[in-house]
C-alpha cells in the first residue's frame, strides 16, 4: 500500500473481553499496528498471560480487570485506565456471552437477563465511560461495537442473544450521529461465525459441521478474516465511516434462511 493508512503508532486502545478468542486477536492486530493496547475481562490470569506473550514481541500491553455488567466495576477501570496510561484513542467492545440454544418459551428471566446486562448494559457502559474519557481529553476517536450477524438476521433459538446484538447495532447508530460533533467514529463490525471458547463444542459436533455447510462460503471464518475490517474501521483508513456496520460472514447474512 502506498500510504499506512492502518498504522496506529501514538493511539491507545482498549479491548474488551480480551481474555480468549476475537478479543486476543484483537489486541494482537492493533498491537502490530503500533497501538499500546489495554486488555480487559474478569479473568486476569489469563490477560496476564496473554499480556505477557505480547510484551515478549515486543508490544506495550496492559492488562486490567473489568466485568462490563458491574458499573462500579466499570468507573475503577476506568480511573485505573486514565490515572496508569491516559486517555484511551481507541475502544473495541467486544466483551459478550452466548447461552445454548433455548427455544423462545423456555428463555427465562436469568438467561434473558444475563445475555443484556453484558452484550448490551455492559457494551453501553463501557462504550459511554470510553466517550467521556475521549470527550475530556479532547481527543478524536473511534469505537468499535462488536455485534454479530445475528444482530441483523435471526439465529434459531438464540432469542436473547439475538435481541442484545440488534440493540447494539442501534447503539452504534444512535452513538455515531451524535458522538461525530465530538470527533468520535462509532461502527460495528457483524462477525458470522469464527471458532472460539463460546462455540467451539458445537462445531466440533456433527450437527456444526453440518451447518458450516449452510455458510454460502461453506466454511467458518478465520481470526484473520477480521483483521483488515478491524483495521479499517480502526484506523485513519476508515476516516469518513461511522453509524456503519461491516458483516464479516462468508454470505451468511444474506443466505436464504
Ligand atoms: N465467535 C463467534 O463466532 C462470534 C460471532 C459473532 C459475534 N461474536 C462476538 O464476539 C465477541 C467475542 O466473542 P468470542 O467468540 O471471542 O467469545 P469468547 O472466547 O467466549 O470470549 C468472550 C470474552 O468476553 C469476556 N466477557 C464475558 N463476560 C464479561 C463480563 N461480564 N465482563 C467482561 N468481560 C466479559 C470474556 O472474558 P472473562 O470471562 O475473562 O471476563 C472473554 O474474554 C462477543 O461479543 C461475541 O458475541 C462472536
Amino acid at each position: 500500500m502506498a500510504n499506512n493508512y492502518f498504522d496506529l503508532s501514538g493511539k491507545t486502545a482498549l479491548i474488551t473481553g480480551a481474555s480468549s478468542g476475537l478479543g486476543v486477536h484483537f489486541a494482537r492486530v492493533l498491537a502490530q499496528e503500533g497501538a499500546q493496547v489495554v486488555l480487559a475481562a474478569r479473568r486476569v490470569n489469563k490477560l496476564e498471560e496473554i499480556v505477557a506473550a505480547l510484551r515478549n514481541d515486543g508490544f506495550k500491553a496492559d492488562a486490567i480487570e473489568m466485568d462490563v455488567s458491574c458499573p462500579d466495576n466499570v468507573t475503577v477501570a476506568f480511573q485505573q485506565i486514565q490515572q496508569q496510561i491516559g486517555a484511551i484513542d481507541i475502544l473495541i467492545n467486544n466483551a459478550g456471552v452466548a447461552s445454548e440454544p433455548v427455544s423462545f418459551l423456555k428463555v427465562n428471566e436469568k438467561n434473558w437477563n444475563w445475555h443484556m446486562e453484558t452484550n448490551l448494559d455492559g457494551a453501553w457502559r463501557v462504550a459511554r465511560a470510553a466517550s467521556l474519557q475521549m470527550v475530556a481529553a479532547e481527543k478524536p476517536g473511534c469505537i468499535i461495537n462488536i455485534s454479530s450477524i445475528y444482530g441483523l438476521r435471526t439465529g434459531a433459538m438464540k432469542v436473547a442473544y439475538n435481541v442484545s446484538k440488534a440493540a447494539l447495532v442501534q447503539l452504534t447508530k444512535s452513538m455515531s450521529i451524535e458522538l461525530c460533533r465530538k470527533n468520535i467514529r462509532v461502527n460495528a463490525l457483524c462477525p458470522g461465525w469464527f471458532k472460539t471458547d463460546m462455540n467451539a463444542d458445537y462445531f466440533d459436533s456433527e450437527s456444526g459441521k453440518r451447518y458450516v455447510q449452510t455458510i454460502p462460503m461453506k466454511r467458518m471464518g478465520q481470526l484473520e478474516d477480521l483483521t483488515v475490517p478491524l483495521l479499517l474501521l480502526a484506523s485513519e483508513a476508515g476516516a469518513y465511516m461511522t453509524g456503519a456496520t461491516l458483516s464479516v460472514d462468508g454470505g451468511l447474512n444474506e443466505a436464504p434462511v
